[in-house]
């Protein structure tokens, strides 16, 4: 990753989670990369680290008190409020959101948070039935409509217990947020989701339906709208590659959970659907290894339909990201098949490409597009999967500057 942002000023608010602990290492990696990091910890957070601990790894005094005599001579909070660049509050436990979002000042944290004009960016940590809670959901539409940026949560194994939504995001994506954020870049301020790689829709535990995908041209295209600066989610399904740089990657198998993680990465400006997603999953997938019975027939598999992520997105309403792509993926007939595409999914641009025999495009490094908008049709030349994508996100550069930017929360 770059060294973007150097010399710019994190202001790090931590509070009062079991994942306090990451700080520590964000705030190291953050210093290794440039920035200075200054620190607010409040009075729940010294619970979970130590203000040593904090300035050990920031190298600078650690904040903790609103009335401290010697900080608010200088008006010390007001001070922290303004000469921050950008304040990150990991982990932003329900509790300090709630009073964010009514307005609230009676702690350091607070009081700098309503003093500031600097960007901030959120980075929620909770169990997941709090973090499900309409209360908190609320406060936090609330605190994204007022402009502050979310990273995360993951889902995952949560400390107390639980499995679900509600992980601090890792290092590297809360790194990918921030630099994301100091990026320049013609696409800077947007944000952006993709979906790329097969997903897998169990049998049984060890077998499972896919398709053939090797997510290289999804994972480019997120790489390539990162470089221009926006803010990227990839959705990705099992693949062989590594996450790309600058980008907050989410590791989903099924198709179900690739739609609920779109629907967690939003709102987006863009969205690129490059995945091939099984269309069909299996109605009750057995929970032990399916037995090989000598002489019996073969199981019969029962399939349900798979909800179409492309098309989902397209229909959201108010919440439907600016502009929306699809890929079809076609052996024959490909431009008058992408272009009855496009009307079915309700997207606004199709990338077709030939698949068929010998055309070398599954797993290969080379495309020949097609780009299906309302338009028309442009009919790119044979590019390795890293020039599409190049020359895609150049296509959104041009689209969107003649629109006007939305706010990227
Ligand atoms: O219908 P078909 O699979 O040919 O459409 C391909 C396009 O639709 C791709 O952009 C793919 O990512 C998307 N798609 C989807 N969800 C599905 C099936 C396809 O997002 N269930």
């Amino acid at each position: 990753m770059g060294r973007l942002a150097s010399g710019k000023q994190i202001l790090l608010i931590v509070a009062g989670g079991i994942a306090a602990y990451k700080t520590l290492d964000l705030a190291r990696r953050l210093k290794e990369r440039g920035y200075r990091v200054r620190a607010i910890l409040t009075e729940a957070g010294s619970r979970f680290v130590t203000p040593l601990s904090l300035a050990a790894l920031t190298g600078e005094k650690v904040h903790q008190d609103l009335f401290s005599l010697t900080d608010e001579v200088e008006m010390g909070h007001i001070r922290l409020a303004r000469e921050a660049d950008l304040i990150l509050v990991a982990p932003a436990t329900a509790d300090l959101m709630a009073r964010m979002s009514s307005g609230m000042a009676n702690d350091l944290a607070t009081a700098v948070l309503l003093a500031t004009r600097a960007p901030v960016l959120l980075a929620p940590s909770m169990n997941t039935a709090m973090w499900e809670h309409p209360a908190t959901q609320a406060n936090l539409a609330l605190l994204q409509k007022r402009g502050c940026q979310i990273v995360g949560p993951q889902a995952g194994d949560l400390a107390c217990g639980e499995v679900g939504a509600g992980r601090l995001a890792e290092v590297p994506d809360l790194i990918a947020a921030i630099e994301a954020h100091f990026a320049p870049g013609p696409l800077k301020g947007l944000r952006a989701l993709v979906t790329s790689g097969p997903t897998h829709e169990p049998i049984d535990p060890v077998r499972f339906i896919s398709n053939r995908s090797s997510g290289k041209q999804g994972h480019a295209i997120a790489a390539a709208l990162a470089k221009a600066g926006a803010r990227v989610t990839l959705i990705s399904g099992p693949v062989a590659l590594p996450d790309p740089e600058g980008v907050e990657t989410v590791h989903v198998e099924t198709a179900l959970d690739m739609l609920a993680a779109c629907k967690q990465a939003l709102p987006a400006d863009i969205a690129v659907c490059a995945a091939a997603v099984a269309d069909w999953k299996l109605k009750s997938p057995a929970s032990q290894k399916m037995k090989k019975v000598k002489g019996a027939p073969p199981p019969a598999l029962s399939l349900s339909p798979n909800p179409d992520i492309l098309a989902t997105l397209s229909d959201l309403g108010k919440k439907r990201p600016r502009l929306i792509v699809g890929f079809a993926a076609e052996t024959e007939k490909v431009s008058a098949y992408a272009q009855a595409k496009l009307k079915a999914k309700g997207c606004d641009w199709i990338l077709a490409n030939d698949v068929s025999e010998g055309s070398g495009v599954f797993g290969g490094d080379h495309n020949k597009i097609h780009l299906i908008t309302a338009k028309g049709i442009e009919d790119w030349p044979q590019m390795s999967k890293q020039q599409v994508a190049e020359t895609l996100v150049q296509r959104f550069v041009e689209a969107l500057s003649s629109k006007s930017k939305v706010k990227a929360r």
